[in-house]
């Protein structure tokens, strides 16, 4: 092995920074093999200065850095790329193009940091001859076939953080505090955040809810003398025979960007006799420094995608399963994970009181 490149796609998500440093490390003192950054995600294999080299002096002081060094793009999809042709702004495949440039570079492995969308396009540039290998991030920790993604465990104690927060300045006024968190289309950042800050109402979108089951837990709560609620509402979270709500529609590049759920809540409770305020935590949870626990996984998902790399095992994502590092198949990554209603932390908080708005 002699060269491989590294590049984030999508949203970024903290602990990037960390596992460039383990692979430029891993590459250069295990298998004296050399770097490739490429910027931007997949456009940098294709554009004039998107390659950057890689060496110990410019991995230095990353562990804590939050974002990517190498830039990410979440509009970055070679089967759908926006160009303006004539004067009209057109989609285009240059897949074929990125093949022919991941060729140019010489590279011997290109390992893919990305989220679900980001390793399902790694997927299909492997079956046009790309030898990738795929690093699973992202916040939400939706992916299909691994425990964790680094980023999760940032963004929960962000979120966290905020609910204590919260928790004060609800107290001190005696009111309702509704608070939005990300996660997508998978309830894990709400359910873990709300659970670690004491959530009364946590609403996530694998249990739809019914609005006046909300407002009866915070009438209870009222009635038994507890005069302030927190309601945690994950942004991909619906009523029951309800829809989710977006803050603007998707098209071939971006994805619909869900948003705006949290304010509905806060409003319906608010007209239902009890003062609310409603906060959107927003990029807050993927911006920063990531916790120790994201830096040890980043760390040790960039070295073992740097082994794959030197085994010449392609197509392969690594993972974390019962503590251990594992490699599975990447197409893995598109099986999308969600929390089981049925799992212990679900029935812990309702055996606790919390409602999930359902009952
Ligand atoms: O997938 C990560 C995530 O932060 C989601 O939780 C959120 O819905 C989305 O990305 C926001 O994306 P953008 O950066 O395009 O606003």
């Amino acid at each position: 092995m002699k060269r491989i490149g590294i590049l984030t796609g999508g949203g970024d998500a903290p602990g990037l920074n960390a596992v460039i440093r383990a692979v430029v490390k891993t590459a250069i003192y295990e298998y004296d093999c050399e770097v490739l950054g490429i910027r931007d995600g997949y456009d940098g294999c294709i554009e004039e200065k998107g390659i950057v080299p890689l060496d110990i002096e410019s991995v230095r002081g990353l562990l804590p850095r939050g974002g990517t060094i190498l830039g990410a793009a979440n509009r970055g999809n070679p089967y759908a790329r926006k160009v303006i042709r004539d004067g009209r702004e057109i989609m285009i495949d240059v897949s074929d193009e990125i093949i022919k440039g991941i060729k140019r570079l010489d590279m011997d492995a290109l390992l893919v940091l990305g989220g679900d969308g980001t390793l399902r396009i790694a997927h299909e540039l492997y079956q046009k001859g790309a030898p990738v290998i795929g690093v699973p991030k992202t916040i939400d920790n939706d992916i299909g076939g691994t425990e964790a993604t680094f980023g999760f465990d940032t963004a929960v104690s962000t979120a966290t953080e905020a609910i204590d927060r919260l928790h004060t300045t609800a107290e001190a006024h005696h009111r309702v505090m509704a608070l939005e968190l990300m996660g997508r289309d998978a309830g894990f950042i709400a359910l873990h955040a709300g659970m670690a800050g004491g959530a009364d109402v946590i609403l996530i979108p694998e249990i739809p809810f019914k609005l006046d089951a909300v407002v009866a837990k915070v009438r209870q709560r009222v009635e038994r003398g507890y005069l302030f609620s927190i309601i945690v509402i994950s942004e991909g979270a619906k009523p029951q025979g309800g829809a989710q709500i977006f803050s603007r529609g998707g098209d071939a590049m971006y994805v619909p960007r869900l948003g705006g759920i949290g304010q509905v809540v806060g409003e319906y409770i608010e007209n239902h006799g009890f003062e609310t305020r409603v906060t959107v935590l927003g990029h807050l949870q993927r911006g920063g420094s990531p916790t120790p626990f994201d830096r040890w996984l980043a760390t040790r998902f960039g070295a073992a995608a740097v082994r794959l790399a030197g085994q010449g095992k392609f197509n392969r994502m690594v993972a974390l399963r019962a503590g251990k590092i594992m490699d599975i198949p990447i197409e893995e990554a598109a099986l999308p994970k969600r929390v089981d209603v049925n799992d212990d932390a679900v029935v812990t908080a309702r055996g606790m009181g919390v409602s999930f708005g359902d009952e």
